[in-house]
């Protein structure tokens, strides 16, 4: 996961079908000669099968934003990693701050969610991230500890290769803000260290927060960021697209 830049584009509940699928087959055509990244996207859930279509043959890959810690059963409103994988998914998303925050979901749900999906050989992305309170009172250490305990506790390092950890801090996203340099650095020397008793080297991680074409040069300035999983400015080709060229231009990741 880790030998080329990885761009994610989480189209949370946004865009309808023929957008989904339009963005998928105009990023699909763009990304066939890339050296350096890869770009990966997760559109919503009724939208992932026209989308994995669109993107067959290119090395685009196609994610969900959530799924189930039990392969079936009476789960309503979940999806199972088997109908994500028939509708041509390779990866998906698991905790984001959204669901954390707007849905409850604990630390320990979303650990299950991860192990289920790498023990099925997905690839999953793992978001973690401190509030503006938590950042305020210098916290954020603390809240990417908690969110983490039980995800490190419960990782088997052959399944480590798979995982992917996204730093998002809750303030950055889709306000404008994000962290200095320094802060981004700070995170993600820590999430790398608390992997460091079950994996020798430490995990892909990617930076989230109002990354734009902007500021992302800046951003992968930063060690151990390996890419960007990016909200608002996924949604318009020529803005991911600037995102990617970016990455590009950045030459071959360190
Ligand atoms: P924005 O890029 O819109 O801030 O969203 C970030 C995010 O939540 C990606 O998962």
């Amino acid at each position: 996961m880790k030998s080329k830049r990885l761009l994610v584009g989480n189209w949370k509940m946004y865009l309808g079908s023929s957008e989904a699928t339009a963005l998928a087959s105009q990023l699909a055509t763009f990304s066939k000669d890339l050296k350096h990244s890869a770009a990966w996207i997760a559109p919503s859930f009724p939208h992932l099968a026209s989308c994995a279509q669109a993107a067959k043959g290119s090395p685009i890959q196609v994610g969900a934003q959530n799924v189930c810690w039990e392969a079936n059963g009476a789960f309503t409103g979940e999806v199972s990693l088997a109908s994500l994988k028939e509708c041509g998914c390779n990866f998906a998303i698991v905790g984001h701050s959204e669901r954390r925050l707007l849905c409850g979901e604990t630390p320990e749900l979303v650990a299950r969610r991860m192990n289920f999906a790498l023990q099925s050989n997905l690839q999953v992305i793992l978001c973690v991230g401190e509030t503006f309170e938590q950042h305020q009172d210098g916290e954020t250490h603390a809240a990417l500890a908690e969110q983490l305990a039980p995800v490190v506790d419960g990782l088997a390092a052959e399944h480590a290769d798979h995982l992917c950890v996204a730093y998002e801090p809750v303030w950055a996203i889709g306000t404008g803000r994000y962290p200095t340099n320094q802060e981004i650095r700070g995170a993600h020397e820590f999430i790398a260290q608390q992997f460091a008793r079950k994996m020798k080297d430490p995990p892909c991680i990617l930076y989230g927060g109002s990354v734009t074409p902007e500021n992302f040069e800046h951003i992968l300035g930063v060690p151990l960021v390996h890419g960007a999983l990016v909200g608002r400015a996924s949604l318009k080709f020529e803005q991911f697209r600037a995102l990617i060229e970016i990455s590009e231009r950045c030459g071959p990741i360190l």
